[in-house]
């Protein structure tokens, strides 16, 4: 996969790129990230790239000539159509898995970090394909949204996470949370590993991770329950777990 990423401060870039998994995925060829610097797509002599907002308000608006002559400058190289081009704007769809999923089957992907109060609308009408967003809070820049999706499509790349079965787990399981994970020591000051884990039974385990799975997502995300594929079983267990809650509450 080939990723370009247009933005102002491609420094940013430097820690999340050039450490462990995305690092490795870099030097095996597996992608290929390149970060290009939106500034070099000026021609005045301060480089300027944002602009006072017609309308007046506070803040500053990015200037569309650099964000368009930046993806001109891609489209000498590359034969853009059908490639996303993805504006990352608190206002675009909330990304999540099934999102990674889908821009994890593309050849190419190319990204717009808007920056200050927002960038020209022009951007957005025409030249981006897609809008994207990473959760309900403001960020400083759009640098920080596109590090994370990137990382959360790099790692979908095959050939990216050394064990393919851990992923297969992910996407089988993807409406409930992880279940709970231990390594050694087996007792850590008067902590103990669940007795289950060291049985040996695999079976016996498979199904205390998946009722963990259940447990933890009726806690922390009930909504997720919602989309879930539960199983009859499934289903009897999360209210034997809610009764077991409301007694707990009551007494
Ligand atoms: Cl993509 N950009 C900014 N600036 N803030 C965000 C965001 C993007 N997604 C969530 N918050």
């Amino acid at each position: 996969m080939r990723i370009d990423i247009l933005c102002l401060f491609p420094s940013m870039f430097d820690g999340p790129f050039s450490e462990s998994i995305l690092k490795r995925a870099r030097e095996r060829g597996l992608v290929d990230i390149v970060v290009h610097d939106i500034r070099a797509f000026t021609h005045d002599t301060h480089h300027t790239t944002d602009d006072y907002p017609y309308g007046g308000g506070a803040g500053m608006v990015m200037k569309p000539e650099p964000v368009f002559e930046a993806v001109d400058s891609l489209r000498k190289e590359f034969d853009l159509t059908g490639v996303p081009v993805i504006l990352l704007t608190p206002w675009g769809r909330l990304f999540n898995q099934s999102i990674a999923y889908e821009l994890s089957r593309q050849k190419q992907l190319v990204f717009i970090c808007g920056h200050y109060e927002g960038i020209d609308e022009r951007v957005s009408q025409h030249l981006a394909t897609d809008h994207i967003s990473i959760g309900d809070y403001v960020l400083t820049s759009g640098e920080i949204a596109a590090a994370v999706v990137v990382d959360a499509v790099v790692r979908l790349l095959p050939g990216v996470l050394g064990a393919e079965a851990s992923l297969l787990d992910e996407s089988h399981s993807s409406y409930l949370l992880e279940y709970p994970q231990y390594t050694r020591p087996a007792r850590y000051r008067e902590w103990t590993v669940p007795p289950v884990l060291l049985s040996g039974d695999h079976g016996k385990i498979a199904r205390w991770r998946h009722e963990q799975a259940l447990l933890r997502t009726l806690k922390w995300r009930p909504d997720l329950l919602e989309k879930a594929p539960l199983s009859n079983e499934d289903k009897h267990l999360l209210e034997m777990f809610k009764r077991q809650d409301n007694l707990q509450r009551d007494t």
